[in-house]
């Protein structure tokens, strides 16, 4: 059966493989996949290579006005990635640095409203697979499919521990399991958008599933999806 073009929205706390699942979701179905993370970490890292006061409203209103977000296809790589003003940042917003930061940066009002605003747009066309915090809940209320991840907080760091520890052999375990209890601690209890499960999403704990489990599972709730809508 032809699937129809949708909007796919991932929620879910740090490293529970959202992005891994929804890059294979969108190739199989020649969706476009959108990185809402990535756009708070580039952000982030723009503030602080220029040292913006995350404090001062003028200051952020300022920077946000001079960054610019776009995701380029890189054909090396075979995936969309970030660039900030032009200069592809794709690894460098993955680092410690950013990662230290992000949540508190991401939980200001003014930096949500700039980046909702471009997710909102990018899927004005539908087709599209965007994994973040607030996909479900506040990006699009309307998406047709919306997931949320979860995993075992153990399995979780030990995922981002190997991914880091792969180009900063320096990286400890205990610096990992911090770094995500309160990037979760901070983006469950901020005021703007915390993460939070949408009411209508299906939960999916990859906790002991292989990559090709949980692909064949979201496959077939995207098939179901698409036969209640062809019916409706
Ligand atoms: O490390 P992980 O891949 O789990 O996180 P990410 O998707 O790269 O997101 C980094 C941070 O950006 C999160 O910890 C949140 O603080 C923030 N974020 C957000 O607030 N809303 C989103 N839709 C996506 C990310």
């Amino acid at each position: 059966m032809a699937i129809p073009k949708i909007i796919i929205a991932i929620d879910g706390y740090s490293s529970c493989g959202k992005s891994t699942v929804a890059k294979e979701v969108a190739a199989r179905l020649g969706y476009n996949y959108i990185d809402s993370g990535a756009m708070y970490r580039a952000i982030t890292l723009y503030f602080l290579r220029n040292n913006v006061d995350i404090k001062d409203g003028d200051e952020i209103l300022q920077a946000l006005k001079d960054i610019h977000l776009s995701f380029e296809y890189n054909d090396a790589t075979h995936q969309s990635e970030i660039h900030l003003n032009d200069e592809n940042v794709e690894h460098q917003i993955r680092e410690m640095i950013v990662a230290e930061k992000v949540s508190e940066v991401a939980a200001i009002k003014e930096v949500r409203g700039f980046a909702t605003a471009q997710q909102k747009r990018l899927g004005k066309k539908k087709g599209i697979v965007m994994d973040g915090r607030d996909i479900g809940t506040t990006v699009f209320p309307d998406a047709e499919l919306k997931i949320f991840m979860t995993a075992d907080p153990e399995v979780r760091v030990k995922r981002r521990f190997e991914e880091l520890y792969a180009t900063n052999p320096s990286i400890t375990l205990d610096e990992v399991m911090h770094n995500l209890q309160l990037r979760d601690y901070i983006d469950s209890s901020r005021e703007e958008s915390p993460l939070r499960q949408a009411s209508d999403a299906i939960v999916l704990d990859n906790s002991s599933l292989s990559k090709e489990e949980q692909l064949e599972k979201v496959l077939g709730w995207v098939k179901e999806r698409a036969s209640q809508l062809a019916e409706s």
